[in-house]
């Protein structure tokens, strides 16, 4: 059935820097954790690296020419945080660096493209992971100077900042495992004393710009969270608290302490962890606690809920033994399994596709966040190549009717709906070979072309007529930039 998007929905696509600027060791940028953990035998499934990616250092203007030929409303991307402050302090501004994303915001205003921007999406300078980075509560401070030059530099044309991409793949994957950059390993500590800090710091972004910019850039300002579903195996009411619990170490223990009345980590969170850590002799829980003020001062700091979301996972407890995880870990906390139960897995399994999941996590996010102003800030779909997408193009339809049944029937509140991702390009420890791009990037080219896939003319006809078509698909014509 043919369906009208509603009025004032936005549509947009994204990208972060360290997956398309290659430019790694241009001028004065300084290394950022993914390129010394990419350059770590082992780490990335490929073997490829992102020291070029999509050349968009280079190349800014023709992704600025895709986004104008798509026709889309706005453009979220990320700001390299070595490539700005090469000492991650800022005591010194790099001008190169900071040029480069004056002429990318001033290309898109130019094309009418509204510019959104991550200030932090994964790739922290070096130099201060080795002072213990988003494990070190200081972190806050030098996010917070962070976000000054950024306001200070951009604020006059950005009126949207994100301040954190997905904290839980930060510090679960980066810390709490070795999936991704720092590769720290610390499961059961590392996910949390990094949760706490992200949070501080946040927040800290948050009421700099509330205090100091808000009056006369008149912007947003707000965090991005991972929000694919997580829900019970069966109905079985055991297999429904896992569910629960699994949204709540996932999701909520990133917007518990920003989009509730109470604030702080949610109550489950806080009493298995505290439970197990006990078992295990450690004289405190492992997850840290917020002071009263700080519960305060985090309260409330985010004046839209960022949401990404891919897919959905279903858990029991019931297959759940004791030393099936490492001790102590995040996994181990829980104490659930999960499974995609019998839907076709895709390539990457975070993106088989389980549409009513959508529905329900931003049905999740209305009901345990007070309703917020939603950003759907990524949804999309990663393939092997080819220009024909078939498998992402009914992702994204299956993905956008179920968003259309939460507005139009549980009535959340979707502000705009963000495509990752605008183009190919280096996905973190899966490396180049899994392409997300609506456009292809041509990797073997030193120019790299970038060419239209289906799902790019078909995101065009959705943007232009506002209807999402279920039969429609475009004829692939060669349209390369
Ligand atoms: C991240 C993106 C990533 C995408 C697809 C999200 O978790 O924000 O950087 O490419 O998922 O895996």
């Amino acid at each position: 059935m043919m369906r009208v998007l509603p009025e004032g929905m936005q549509l947009g696509v994204a990208s972060a820097a360290y997956q398309i600027e290659g430019g790694w060791n241009v001028t004065d940028k300084s290394l950022s954790i993914w390129d010394t953990f990419g350059d770590i035998p082992g780490t990335i499934a490929d073997n490829t690296t992102a020291k070029d990616a999509c050349k968009s250092y280079e190349y800014y203007k023709r992704d600025v020419a895709m986004l104008h030929f798509l026709g889309v409303m706005f453009y979220r991307f990320s700001i390299s945080w070595p490539r700005v402050l090469p000492n991650g302090f800022a005591n010194k501004i790099s001008k190169d660096g900071a040029a480069y994303y004056n002429n990318l915001i001033d290309e898109l205003l130019a094309n009418g493209i509204t510019p959104v921007v991550t200030m932090y999406h994964w790739d922290l300078p070096q130099n201060l992971q080795d002072l213990g980075g988003w494990t070190n509560p200081l972190i806050a401070d030098w996010f917070e100077d962070y976000a000054r030059v950024l306001f200070d530099l951009y604020g006059d044309r950005v009126k949207t900042w994100i301040t954190l991409n997905e904290p839980k793949q930060i510090g679960l994957y980066g810390y709490g495992t070795r999936r991704f950059a720092p590769g720290i390993n610390a499961h059961g500590i590392g996910e949390y004393l990094s949760a706490k800090n992200m949070l501080m710091a946040h927040a800290r972004a948050w009421h700099l710009y509330d205090k100091e910019y808000r009056a006369k850039e008149n912007g947003t300002i707000g965090i991005t969270i991972a929000t694919d579903f997580r829900e019970g195996q069966t109905d079985e009411p055991e297999d429904i608290q896992a569910g629960l619990d699994a949204m709540d170490f996932e999701v909520g223990l990133y917007s518990h302490p920003i989009f509730t009345d109470k604030g702080g980590f949610p109550e489950r969170v806080v009493k298995l962890v505290e439970e197990k850590s006990k078992q295990q002799g450690y004289p405190q829980s492992r997850l840290p606690e917020f002071s009263k003020d700080e519960i305060e001062f985090v309260k409330g700091t985010s004046d839209f809920y960022g949401f990404n979301h891919y897919s959905t996972k279903f858990y029991t407890r019931k297959t759940y033994k004791e030393g099936m995880y490492p001790v102590p870990s995040y996994d181990d906390d829980l104490g659930a399994v999960w499974s995609l139960l019998d839907y076709e897995v895709a390539i990457l399994p975070h993106c088989t596709a389980i549409p009513q999941g959508i529905r329900k996590a931003l049905k999740w996010v209305k009901d345990n966040c007070n309703n917020p102003p939603i950003m759907i800030t990524e949804n999309g779909f990663g393939t092997l190549a080819g220009l024909y997408d078939e498998e992402r193009i009914s992702y994204l339809i299956k993905y956008m009717d179920s968003i259309l049944d939460a507005v139009e029937v549980d009535g959340c509140n979707v502000l705009c709906y963000t495509l990752w991702s605008i183009m190919d390009n280096f996905e973190w420890s899966s490396g180049l070979s899994i392409k997300f791009g609506i456009f292809e990037v041509d990797y073997e080219d030193d120019a790299r072309p970038r060419k239209a896939r289906q799902s790019a003319l078909w995101y065009k006809d959705l943007v232009a007529t506002r209807t999402l078509k279920p039969e429609y698909r475009p004829f692939v014509d060669n349209m390369v930039f």
